[in-house]
């Protein structure tokens, strides 16, 4: 049987802890669906393309990755590209209760659509996007947040502001 994972989120901008959850993912499915969320309500440090390039500079190059941007309901979504199930990372017991409550919502739209939780790697429990966003803006170091070739990018988009 042919299996489509969706990992979905913002990805504004991806880090190496979102790699290391897609990257598992492409080795436990068949395909993988990165969806990059377009929320017209939500301010974002980064354009959808800034957001799709950067993935697609990063996490390219794997044979069974696709990168693309969505919009509306994820549950729809899926049910579009044939996914059967959405991949995520939890980081500590505080991401399971938002977690839970989303893949049941998304359970209850589509039931053909499981979530699966992959624990993230111990080194990057503590990672998330805001915190790249918030070292990056007062000039500290994110070299060991984000992925070597998108660093600069990242800096200097918070250094010009
Ligand atoms: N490594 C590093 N950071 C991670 C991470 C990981 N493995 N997993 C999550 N994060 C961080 C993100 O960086 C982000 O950090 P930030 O808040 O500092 O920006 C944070 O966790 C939340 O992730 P994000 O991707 O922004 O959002 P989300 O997990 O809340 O969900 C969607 C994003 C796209 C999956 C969700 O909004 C969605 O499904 N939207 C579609 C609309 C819909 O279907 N709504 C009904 C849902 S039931």
């Amino acid at each position: 049987m042919h299996r489509t994972v969706i990992c979905p989120g913002s990805f504004d901008p991806v880090t190496l802890g979102h790699i290391d959850i897609i990257t598992r993912a492409s080795q436990l499915f068949d395909r993988v669906i990165v969806g990059v969320f377009v929320n017209r309500d939500k301010t974002v440090s980064f354009s959808v393309e800034e957001r799709i390039d950067f993935l697609n500079r990063t996490i390219g190059h794997l044979p069974n990755v696709e990168i693309v941007g969505f919009e509306g309901l994820l549950a729809e979504y899926a049910r579009e590209c044939g996914a059967t199930a959405v991949c995520k990372g939890l980081r500590a017991v505080s991401d399971f209760e938002y977690e839970f409550q989303m893949a049941l919502a998304n359970r209850k739209l589509n039931p053909d659509l499981d979530t699966v939780f992959l624990t993230a790697d111990a080194q990057y429990t503590y990672l998330s996007s805001s915190i790249v966003k918030n070292i990056a803006s007062f000039g500290g170091d994110i070299s060991g947040f984000v992925p070597a070739c998108i660093h600069d990018e990242i800096k200097n988009r918070f250094s010009s502001q």
